[in-house]
Protein backbone atom coordinates (compact mmCIF):
# COMPACT_ATOMS: atom_id res chain seq x y z
CA UNK A 1 0.00 0.00 0.00
CA UNK A 2 1.94 2.77 -1.04
CA UNK A 3 -0.63 5.73 -1.59
CA UNK A 4 -1.02 7.79 1.59
CA UNK A 5 -4.30 9.30 2.27
CA UNK A 6 -4.56 12.40 3.90
CA UNK A 7 -8.26 12.45 4.60
CA UNK A 8 -10.57 15.52 5.65
CA UNK A 9 -13.90 14.70 7.40
CA UNK A 10 -16.73 17.05 6.30
CA UNK A 11 -20.00 17.12 8.84
CA UNK A 12 -19.32 15.61 12.62
CA UNK A 13 -22.66 14.37 13.32
CA UNK A 14 -23.34 10.92 14.41
CA UNK A 15 -22.45 9.01 11.01
CA UNK A 16 -19.02 10.64 11.10
CA UNK A 17 -17.80 7.98 14.03
CA UNK A 18 -18.35 5.13 12.01
CA UNK A 19 -16.52 6.53 9.08
CA UNK A 20 -13.85 7.65 11.87
CA UNK A 21 -13.39 3.91 13.35
CA UNK A 22 -12.50 2.61 10.35
CA UNK A 23 -9.78 4.94 9.64
CA UNK A 24 -8.38 4.21 12.76
CA UNK A 25 -7.96 0.85 11.45
CA UNK A 26 -6.38 1.78 8.31
CA UNK A 27 -2.57 2.00 8.11
CA UNK A 28 -1.95 4.29 5.19
CA UNK A 29 -4.82 6.67 5.62
CA UNK A 30 -4.66 10.13 8.11
CA UNK A 31 -7.60 12.56 9.40
CA UNK A 32 -5.80 15.97 8.57
CA UNK A 33 -8.76 18.03 9.88
CA UNK A 34 -12.44 18.11 10.91
CA UNK A 35 -14.76 20.67 9.07
CA UNK A 36 -18.18 21.11 10.56
CA UNK A 37 -20.31 24.21 9.89
CA UNK A 38 -21.19 24.25 13.82
CA UNK A 39 -17.45 24.73 15.10
CA UNK A 40 -18.43 23.22 18.06
CA UNK A 41 -19.19 20.07 16.94
CA UNK A 42 -16.10 19.45 14.74
CA UNK A 43 -14.09 20.28 18.35
CA UNK A 44 -16.32 18.19 20.48
CA UNK A 45 -15.53 15.36 17.75
CA UNK A 46 -11.87 15.96 18.07
CA UNK A 47 -11.43 15.92 21.75
CA UNK A 48 -13.66 12.97 22.06
CA UNK A 49 -11.79 11.03 19.35
CA UNK A 50 -8.71 12.39 20.45
CA UNK A 51 -7.81 13.71 17.30
CA UNK A 52 -4.85 16.64 17.20
CA UNK A 53 -6.33 17.79 13.57
CA UNK A 54 -7.31 21.61 12.82
CA UNK A 55 -11.07 22.54 12.84
CA UNK A 56 -12.24 24.54 10.07
CA UNK A 57 -16.10 25.33 9.15
CA UNK A 58 -15.44 25.13 5.40
CA UNK A 59 -14.49 22.14 3.07
CA UNK A 60 -12.20 24.35 0.63
CA UNK A 61 -9.96 26.54 3.42
CA UNK A 62 -9.68 22.92 5.14
CA UNK A 63 -8.27 21.03 1.79
CA UNK A 64 -6.00 24.19 1.21
CA UNK A 65 -4.39 24.52 4.57
CA UNK A 66 -3.53 20.98 5.01
CA UNK A 67 -3.16 19.38 1.66
CA UNK A 68 -5.89 17.17 1.83
CA UNK A 69 -6.20 14.37 -1.37
CA UNK A 70 -9.54 12.63 -0.19
CA UNK A 71 -12.87 14.49 1.92
CA UNK A 72 -15.49 12.33 3.40
CA UNK A 73 -18.54 13.71 2.86
CA UNK A 74 -20.85 13.04 5.86
CA UNK A 75 -22.70 16.35 5.98
CA UNK A 76 -26.51 16.28 5.74
CA UNK A 77 -28.31 15.52 2.54
CA UNK A 78 -28.78 19.42 1.79
CA UNK A 79 -25.49 19.96 1.85
CA UNK A 80 -23.76 17.08 -0.42
CA UNK A 81 -23.65 18.48 -3.63
CA UNK A 82 -22.05 22.31 -2.51
CA UNK A 83 -19.74 19.86 -0.28
CA UNK A 84 -18.77 17.33 -2.98
CA UNK A 85 -18.13 19.79 -6.12
CA UNK A 86 -15.94 21.59 -3.67
CA UNK A 87 -13.63 18.70 -3.13
CA UNK A 88 -13.60 17.73 -6.02
CA UNK A 89 -12.81 21.33 -7.99
CA UNK A 90 -10.10 21.58 -5.36
CA UNK A 91 -8.31 18.07 -7.09
CA UNK A 92 -9.95 16.06 -4.04
CA UNK A 93 -11.38 12.12 -4.09
CA UNK A 94 -14.38 12.52 -2.59
CA UNK A 95 -16.41 9.77 -0.70
CA UNK A 96 -19.65 10.35 0.25
CA UNK A 97 -22.38 9.00 2.13
CA UNK A 98 -25.79 8.47 0.05
CA UNK A 99 -27.94 10.21 -1.08
CA UNK A 100 -25.86 11.94 -3.78
CA UNK A 101 -28.12 15.13 -3.79
CA UNK A 102 -31.35 15.85 -3.07
CA UNK A 103 -32.60 16.23 -6.56
CA UNK A 104 -31.94 14.21 -9.49
CA UNK A 105 -30.35 17.14 -11.88
CA UNK A 106 -28.11 18.09 -8.55
CA UNK A 107 -26.75 14.36 -8.97
CA UNK A 108 -26.04 14.28 -12.56
CA UNK A 109 -24.10 17.60 -11.98
CA UNK A 110 -21.57 16.45 -9.52
CA UNK A 111 -21.59 13.45 -11.48
CA UNK A 112 -19.89 15.65 -14.14
CA UNK A 113 -18.17 17.87 -12.04
CA UNK A 114 -16.23 14.26 -11.44
CA UNK A 115 -15.90 13.61 -14.77
CA UNK A 116 -14.41 17.23 -15.94
CA UNK A 117 -12.19 17.14 -12.76
CA UNK A 118 -10.65 13.79 -13.59
CA UNK A 119 -11.46 12.88 -9.31
CA UNK A 120 -13.79 10.24 -8.41
CA UNK A 121 -16.59 10.25 -6.10
CA UNK A 122 -17.68 6.73 -4.80
CA UNK A 123 -21.37 6.71 -2.64
CA UNK A 124 -21.71 5.12 0.24
CA UNK A 125 -24.10 1.54 0.12
CA UNK A 126 -23.39 -0.17 3.45
CA UNK A 127 -26.59 -2.39 2.53
CA UNK A 128 -24.49 -4.28 -0.06
CA UNK A 129 -22.09 -5.27 2.17
CA UNK A 130 -23.50 -7.93 4.11
CA UNK A 131 -22.62 -11.65 3.62
CA UNK A 132 -25.99 -12.80 3.01
CA UNK A 133 -26.66 -10.31 -0.22
CA UNK A 134 -23.18 -10.93 -1.40
CA UNK A 135 -23.98 -14.97 -0.88
CA UNK A 136 -27.23 -14.28 -2.80
CA UNK A 137 -25.04 -12.59 -5.62
CA UNK A 138 -22.70 -14.67 -5.71
CA UNK A 139 -25.01 -17.97 -6.19
CA UNK A 140 -26.99 -16.34 -8.65
CA UNK A 141 -24.31 -15.69 -10.77
CA UNK A 142 -23.69 -19.08 -10.58
CA UNK A 143 -27.23 -20.01 -12.11
CA UNK A 144 -28.47 -21.07 -8.88
CA UNK A 145 -32.27 -20.21 -9.68
CA UNK A 146 -31.47 -19.80 -13.87
CA UNK A 147 -33.04 -16.51 -15.11
CA UNK A 148 -34.64 -14.34 -12.60
CA UNK A 149 -38.16 -13.29 -13.49
CA UNK A 150 -38.96 -11.56 -10.16
CA UNK A 151 -37.28 -10.03 -7.30
CA UNK A 152 -39.86 -8.87 -4.49
CA UNK A 153 -39.33 -6.92 -1.06
CA UNK A 154 -41.43 -6.11 2.19
CA UNK A 155 -40.12 -3.32 3.92
CA UNK A 156 -42.19 -2.54 7.44
CA UNK A 157 -41.27 -0.68 9.97
CA UNK A 158 -42.57 1.91 12.45
CA UNK A 159 -39.47 4.03 14.01
CA UNK A 160 -40.30 7.09 15.57
CA UNK A 161 -37.48 9.07 14.81
CA UNK A 162 -38.67 12.73 15.39
CA UNK A 163 -37.15 15.56 13.92
CA UNK A 164 -36.62 16.34 9.87
CA UNK A 165 -38.16 12.67 8.55
CA UNK A 166 -41.34 13.74 9.99
CA UNK A 167 -41.14 16.80 8.12
CA UNK A 168 -40.28 15.40 4.51
CA UNK A 169 -42.50 15.14 1.89
CA UNK A 170 -41.29 11.42 0.68
CA UNK A 171 -39.73 10.81 3.84
CA UNK A 172 -39.27 6.72 3.00
CA UNK A 173 -38.62 6.94 -0.88
CA UNK A 174 -36.29 9.38 -0.48
CA UNK A 175 -34.29 8.80 3.16
CA UNK A 176 -34.58 5.03 3.08
CA UNK A 177 -35.58 3.27 -0.09
CA UNK A 178 -32.29 4.09 -1.62
CA UNK A 179 -30.67 1.30 0.11
CA UNK A 180 -33.61 -1.03 -0.86
CA UNK A 181 -33.67 0.33 -4.94
CA UNK A 182 -29.71 -0.04 -4.29
CA UNK A 183 -30.09 -3.69 -3.36
CA UNK A 184 -32.31 -4.71 -5.79
CA UNK A 185 -29.62 -3.33 -8.61
CA UNK A 186 -27.18 -5.33 -6.82
CA UNK A 187 -28.71 -8.76 -6.75
CA UNK A 188 -30.38 -8.40 -10.33
CA UNK A 189 -27.57 -6.66 -11.74
CA UNK A 190 -29.85 -4.70 -14.19
CA UNK A 191 -31.11 -1.02 -13.81
CA UNK A 192 -34.55 -0.08 -13.25
CA UNK A 193 -36.08 0.93 -17.18
CA UNK A 194 -39.67 2.12 -15.49
CA UNK A 195 -41.28 2.34 -12.17
CA UNK A 196 -45.27 2.70 -11.16
CA UNK A 197 -45.46 4.21 -7.98
CA UNK A 198 -48.40 4.55 -5.49
CA UNK A 199 -47.30 6.26 -2.32
CA UNK A 200 -49.37 7.19 0.93
CA UNK A 201 -49.36 8.10 4.54
CA UNK A 202 -51.73 5.64 6.26
CA UNK A 203 -54.31 6.72 8.38
CA UNK A 204 -52.22 6.97 12.33
CA UNK A 205 -49.23 7.87 10.64
CA UNK A 206 -47.15 10.13 12.82
CA UNK A 207 -45.19 11.39 9.49
CA UNK A 208 -45.90 15.04 7.38
CA UNK A 209 -45.26 13.29 4.06
CA UNK A 210 -45.96 10.07 2.60
CA UNK A 211 -44.67 7.01 4.74
CA UNK A 212 -45.98 3.90 2.56
CA UNK A 213 -45.04 3.15 -1.12
CA UNK A 214 -45.65 0.38 -3.61
CA UNK A 215 -43.65 0.91 -6.15
CA UNK A 216 -43.38 -1.74 -9.38
CA UNK A 217 -40.44 -1.84 -11.44
CA UNK A 218 -39.05 -3.10 -14.76
CA UNK A 219 -35.60 -3.98 -14.99
CA UNK A 220 -33.29 -4.19 -17.79
CA UNK A 221 -33.23 -7.73 -18.11
CA UNK A 222 -36.95 -7.82 -18.22
CA UNK A 223 -37.44 -8.44 -14.09
CA UNK A 224 -40.19 -6.99 -12.19
CA UNK A 225 -39.03 -5.47 -8.82
CA UNK A 226 -41.74 -4.71 -6.83
CA UNK A 227 -40.85 -2.66 -3.60
CA UNK A 228 -43.86 -2.72 -0.62
CA UNK A 229 -43.16 -0.48 2.42
CA UNK A 230 -43.85 1.58 5.40
CA UNK A 231 -42.40 3.61 7.99
CA UNK A 232 -45.11 3.77 9.55
CA UNK A 233 -46.06 -0.15 10.39
CA UNK A 234 -46.38 -1.31 13.95
CA UNK A 235 -46.07 -4.94 14.73
CA UNK A 236 -44.20 -7.87 12.88
CA UNK A 237 -41.13 -5.73 11.69
CA UNK A 238 -39.25 -6.88 8.88
CA UNK A 239 -35.11 -6.22 8.92
CA UNK A 240 -34.02 -2.69 7.77
CA UNK A 241 -33.03 -4.88 4.83
CA UNK A 242 -36.35 -5.65 4.24
CA UNK A 243 -37.57 -9.21 3.41
CA UNK A 244 -36.56 -10.81 -0.02
CA UNK A 245 -38.12 -13.26 -2.08
CA UNK A 246 -35.84 -13.58 -5.90
CA UNK A 247 -37.86 -16.27 -8.20
CA UNK A 248 -35.73 -17.87 -11.00
CA UNK A 249 -36.65 -20.39 -13.65
CA UNK A 250 -35.46 -23.20 -11.22
CA UNK A 251 -36.98 -22.55 -8.14
CA UNK A 252 -36.66 -19.46 -5.29
CA UNK A 253 -34.63 -18.43 -2.99
CA UNK A 254 -35.39 -15.94 0.21
CA UNK A 255 -33.69 -13.79 2.62
CA UNK A 256 -35.67 -12.40 5.59
CA UNK A 257 -32.60 -9.40 5.67
CA UNK A 258 -31.35 -11.10 8.74
CA UNK A 259 -29.30 -14.17 8.45
CA UNK A 260 -32.12 -16.77 6.83
CA UNK A 261 -30.83 -17.32 3.06
CA UNK A 262 -32.70 -20.30 1.71
CA UNK A 263 -33.72 -21.62 -1.59
CA UNK A 264 -36.39 -24.33 -2.84
CA UNK A 265 -35.26 -25.61 -6.05
CA UNK A 266 -37.30 -27.86 -8.32
CA UNK A 267 -35.91 -31.22 -7.81
CA UNK A 268 -36.59 -32.94 -11.15
CA UNK A 269 -37.53 -30.52 -14.01
CA UNK A 270 -38.61 -32.79 -16.28
CA UNK A 271 -40.98 -33.89 -13.76
CA UNK A 272 -44.92 -34.04 -15.03
CA UNK A 273 -46.21 -33.56 -11.64
CA UNK A 274 -49.76 -31.05 -11.15
CA UNK A 275 -46.69 -29.23 -8.36
CA UNK A 276 -43.19 -30.28 -9.08
CA UNK A 277 -41.18 -31.38 -5.78
CA UNK A 278 -38.57 -29.19 -4.44
CA UNK A 279 -35.74 -29.34 -2.45
CA UNK A 280 -34.55 -26.85 0.39
CA UNK A 281 -31.48 -25.73 1.42
CA UNK A 282 -29.33 -22.79 2.99
CA UNK A 283 -27.45 -20.52 0.69
CA UNK A 284 -23.73 -20.51 2.35
CA UNK A 285 -21.24 -17.99 2.80
CA UNK A 286 -18.84 -17.37 0.40
CA UNK A 287 -18.30 -13.43 1.80
CA UNK A 288 -15.02 -13.06 3.06
CA UNK A 289 -14.70 -9.84 3.10
CA UNK A 290 -15.84 -6.79 6.16
CA UNK A 291 -19.55 -5.96 6.57
CA UNK A 292 -21.60 -2.59 6.26
CA UNK A 293 -19.71 0.47 6.18
CA UNK A 294 -16.22 -0.94 6.71
CA UNK A 295 -16.72 -3.59 3.81
CA UNK A 296 -17.77 -0.88 1.22
CA UNK A 297 -14.71 1.71 2.71
CA UNK A 298 -12.58 -0.98 2.03
CA UNK A 299 -13.77 -1.63 -2.12
CA UNK A 300 -13.57 2.34 -2.74
CA UNK A 301 -10.15 2.43 -1.10
CA UNK A 302 -9.10 -0.54 -3.22
CA UNK A 303 -10.22 1.20 -6.22
CA UNK A 304 -8.81 4.47 -5.31
CA UNK A 305 -5.60 2.53 -5.22
CA UNK A 306 -6.01 0.45 -8.27
CA UNK A 307 -7.09 3.75 -10.17
CA UNK A 308 -10.32 2.43 -11.04
CA UNK A 309 -14.27 3.31 -10.60
CA UNK A 310 -15.80 1.66 -7.10
CA UNK A 311 -17.97 -0.93 -7.31
CA UNK A 312 -20.65 2.36 -5.60
CA UNK A 313 -18.80 4.54 -7.65
CA UNK A 314 -21.17 7.97 -8.43
CA UNK A 315 -21.56 6.58 -11.97
CA UNK A 316 -23.07 3.64 -10.89
CA UNK A 317 -25.17 4.55 -8.12
CA UNK A 318 -26.79 7.79 -10.26
CA UNK A 319 -28.84 4.53 -11.50
CA UNK A 320 -30.35 4.03 -7.76
CA UNK A 321 -30.98 8.01 -7.10
CA UNK A 322 -33.19 7.51 -10.72
CA UNK A 323 -35.12 4.70 -9.48
CA UNK A 324 -35.87 6.96 -6.43
CA UNK A 325 -36.62 10.10 -8.17
CA UNK A 326 -39.02 8.29 -10.95
CA UNK A 327 -41.01 6.43 -8.12
CA UNK A 328 -41.36 10.33 -6.29
CA UNK A 329 -42.48 11.90 -10.44
CA UNK A 330 -44.55 8.42 -10.55
CA UNK A 331 -46.38 9.13 -7.83
CA UNK A 332 -47.33 12.27 -7.75
CA UNK A 333 -48.31 12.21 -11.79
CA UNK A 334 -50.11 8.85 -11.06
CA UNK A 335 -48.77 7.31 -13.97
CA UNK A 336 -46.31 4.75 -15.30
CA UNK A 337 -42.61 6.80 -15.99
CA UNK A 338 -39.87 5.29 -18.08
CA UNK A 339 -36.39 6.32 -16.61
N1 LIG B 1 -25.53 4.70 5.20
C1 LIG B 1 -26.31 4.67 6.27
O1 LIG B 1 -26.75 3.62 6.71
C2 LIG B 1 -26.65 5.97 6.94
C3 LIG B 1 -27.27 5.99 8.19
C4 LIG B 1 -27.53 7.23 8.79
C5 LIG B 1 -27.19 8.40 8.13
N2 LIG B 1 -26.62 8.34 6.88
C6 LIG B 1 -26.26 9.56 6.14
O2 LIG B 1 -25.12 10.16 6.75
C7 LIG B 1 -25.17 11.57 6.56
C8 LIG B 1 -24.97 12.25 7.91
O3 LIG B 1 -25.93 11.79 8.81
P1 LIG B 1 -25.79 12.07 10.40
O4 LIG B 1 -26.82 11.21 11.03
O5 LIG B 1 -24.38 11.98 10.83
O6 LIG B 1 -26.27 13.60 10.46
P2 LIG B 1 -26.03 14.66 11.63
O7 LIG B 1 -27.09 15.69 11.48
O8 LIG B 1 -25.83 13.96 12.94
O9 LIG B 1 -24.58 15.30 11.26
C9 LIG B 1 -24.36 16.06 10.11
C10 LIG B 1 -23.35 17.14 10.42
O10 LIG B 1 -23.05 17.83 9.22
C11 LIG B 1 -22.86 19.19 9.54
N3 LIG B 1 -23.01 19.99 8.31
C12 LIG B 1 -24.13 20.35 7.67
N4 LIG B 1 -23.86 21.07 6.57
C13 LIG B 1 -22.51 21.14 6.50
C14 LIG B 1 -21.61 21.74 5.58
N5 LIG B 1 -22.03 22.41 4.50
N6 LIG B 1 -20.27 21.64 5.82
C15 LIG B 1 -19.83 20.98 6.91
N7 LIG B 1 -20.64 20.40 7.81
C16 LIG B 1 -21.96 20.47 7.61
C17 LIG B 1 -23.90 19.47 10.61
O11 LIG B 1 -23.58 20.65 11.36
C18 LIG B 1 -23.83 18.19 11.44
O12 LIG B 1 -22.90 18.30 12.51
C19 LIG B 1 -26.50 11.85 5.85
O13 LIG B 1 -26.29 11.97 4.47
C20 LIG B 1 -27.33 10.60 6.14
O14 LIG B 1 -28.28 10.34 5.12
C21 LIG B 1 -26.35 7.15 6.30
Amino acid sequence: MSTKHHIIVGGCGGMANVWLDYVEQRENASIVGLVDLNKEAAQKKADQRNLHVPIFTDIATAIKETGANLVFDVTIPAAHKQVVTTALEAGCHVFGEKPMAESLNDALEVKKIAERTGRTYSVMQNRRYLKEIRSLRHFLERDGLGKVHTVNVDFYLGPHFGGFREQMDHPLIVDMAIHTFDQARYISKSNAVSVYCHEFNPTGSWYNGNASAICIFEMADGSVFTFRGSWAAEGFRTSWNGDWRIIGTKGTAKWDGFDHLTTEIVKKPSDTAFLKETEQSTILNSWTGKEEHAGCLDEMFAALEENRQAETDCHDNIHSMKMVFAAIESAEKGEKVYL
